[in-house]
C-alpha cells in the first residue's frame, strides 16, 4: 500500500508530538507539508524536520499538495473552517482538541463528512493507552461488576501569563476554560469507558485569573445505569494531578498520572471481605504496556483509512464530549440539571458555552 501523504496545519507547541507520531509511523505515512501564518516558525519546522514544502496560506497548501491527511494542530478558533477545507481539498482529518465550539459546529462538520466521504478524528490520546484499552474491555465484560462511585479530577495549575496568549480565556477563542481545554481529557476519557450520562449538574468560576472563562468548574453527574461521578477541572492547583477513580461493586480502580499514563500509573483494590482472586488475575492479564500517545491514535487512523471505514474518536464517539461540556456550561449558567441531548438548534447553548446570544445570531 502507498505511504499516505500528511500535511500539517499548525507550528505551535503541540508540533512535537504529531511529528513523534509520524516518525513512529513513518512505514505508512510521509510528511509533505506544513502550514503556519507565522512564517518564520515555518522555516523553523521546515528546517528542524527536514519538511519538504512549507506555507504561510493554508488553502494554498491544501490545494497545491492535495494531501491525505491533515493534522489541524493550529488554535481552537481556526479548528473548523480548517477542518471543513481539508475535507473539501480530498482529505482526513487528525484535528486537536477541542474539536470545535459547539453542537452547532460539530453538526456542520457532520454535514461535511457526509458530503466528502472523508472522516474527522479528534485527538485524544488517553483512550489509545494499554492500560485504558485493557479496562474499557474489563468493564464491557462486566468483570468488576457495576460502577457506582466515579471520581474524575483533572488539578493542573496554569498561570496568567499561560492565559495572557492570544487565543485563550475567552469563549469566542477558547471555547471555555479548563473544561473545555484542561480536563476535557480525563473527562472524555471517562465518558468513554462508561454507559450513556444521563444528567449532570454543574458550578464554574473565576477565582485568580483576569479571564472571561472560568479557572474551575465542578460537575455531578448521573449515568444511564445509575452509577454517579463527580468531576473537578481546575487550573488552580499549584500541586498538579490528574486523578481518576473508579469504584465498581467488587474492585476500586485508581489512575494517578500527570499528561500520560503507562500500565504503573494504575491501581488496583478491592476489600478483604470480597474474596474473588478472579477478578485480580484478570486485571493482571494485561501483559502489554503503551503509553496513551498521539503516536497510537494515528497508527488506528491509518488502519481505517486502509479499510476505509470511521477512524477513532469521530462521529457520535466524538460529539459525546461536546454534548457533555455544553451541558455542563448550560447547568453551570443556567442553575439547573441538564440531561444528555437536550441541547438541540432551538437553543442558544447549541452555539457556544455560554448560551451568548450573539453566537446564534451569527450562526
Ligand atoms: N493533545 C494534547 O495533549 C494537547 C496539548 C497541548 C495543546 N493541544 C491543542 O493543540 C492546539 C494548539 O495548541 P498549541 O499549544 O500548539 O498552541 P500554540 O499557541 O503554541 O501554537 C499555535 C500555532 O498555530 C498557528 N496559527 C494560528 N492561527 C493559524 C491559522 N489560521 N492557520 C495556521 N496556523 C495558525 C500559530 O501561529 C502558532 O504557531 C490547541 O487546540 C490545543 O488545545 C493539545
Amino acid at each position: 500500500m502507498s505511504k499516505k501523504r500528511i500535511a500539517i496545519i499548525g507550528a505551535g507547541g503541540i508540533i512535537n508530538s504529531h511529528i513523534k507520531a509520524i516518525h513512529t509511523n513513518i512505514d505508512r505515512v510521509e510528511l509533505v507539508g506544513i502550514s503556519d501564518i507565522n512564517e518564520e516558525r515555518v522555516q523553523e519546522v521546515c528546517n528542524a524536520f527536514d519538511i519538504p514544502h512549507g506555507y504561510t496560506d493554508n488553502h494554498k497548501m491544501l490545494n497545491e499538495l492535495q494531501p491525505d491527511l491533515v493534522h489541524i494542530i493550529s488554535p481552537p478558533a481556526t479548528h473548523k473552517d480548517l477542518i471543513i477545507a481539508s475535507l473539501e481539498a480530498g482529505a482526513w482529518v487528525f484535528c486537536e482538541k477541542p474539536l470545535c465550539r459547539s453542537l452547532a459546529d460539530f453538526d456542520a462538520i457532520t454535514e461535511a463528512e457526509n458530503r466528502t466521504g472523508r472522516y474527522v478524528s479528534t485527538v485524544f490520546q488517553w483512550r489509545f493507552g494499554s492500560a485504558g484499552k485493557h479496562m474499557k474491555k474489563l468493564i464491557q465484560d462486566d468483570v468488576f461488576g457495576k460502577p457506582m462511585v466515579l471520581s474524575c479530577n483533572t488539578w493542573w495549575y496554569r498561570t496568567q501569563q499561560y492565559y495572557d496568549a492570544p487565543w485563550r480565556g475567552t469563549y469566542e477563542k477558547e471555547f471555555g476554560g479548563p473544561t473545555m481545554t484542561l480536563g476535557i481529557h480525563l473527562t472524555d476519557f471517562m465518558l468513554w469507558m462508561m454507559d450513556d450520562w444521563a444528567e449532570v449538574s454543574a458550578m464554574i468560576g473565576t477565582l485568580d485569573h483576569d479571564i472571561q472563562v472560568e479557572d474551575i468548574s465542578m460537575a455531578h453527574i448521573r449515568f444511564e445505569n445509575d452509577a454517579r461521578a463527580s468531576i473537578i477541572n481546575s487550573a488552580l492547583s499549584p500541586r498538579q494531578e490528574t486523578y481518576l477513580r473508579m469504584d465498581f461493586q467488587k474492585a476500586t480502580i485508581e489512575l494517578k498520572a500527570m499528561y500520560r499514563y503507562t500500565n504503573e500509573n494504575w491501581t488496583f483494590s478491592t476489600h478483604p471481605d470480597l474474596k474473588d482472586p478472579e477478578i485480580k488475575a484478570q486485571w493482571d492479564a494485561l501483559d502489554v504496556d503503551f503509553m496513551g500517545s498521539h503516536d497510537q491514535q494515528l497508527s488506528e487512523i491509518l488502519d481505517a483509512m486502509d479499510n476505509n471505514t470511521r477512524p477513532p474518536v469521530s462521529g457520535d464517539e466524538a460529539r459525546r464530549i461536546i454534548d457533555f461540556n455544553a451541558s455542563l456550561y448550560k447547568s453551570a449558567f443556567t442553575k439547573t440539571h441538564i440531561k444528555r441531548g437536550s441541547i438541540t438548534p432551538d437553543d442558544p447553548f447549541y452555539f457556544s458555552n455560554n448560551g451568548a446570544p450573539e453566537m446564534m445570531e451569527q450562526a
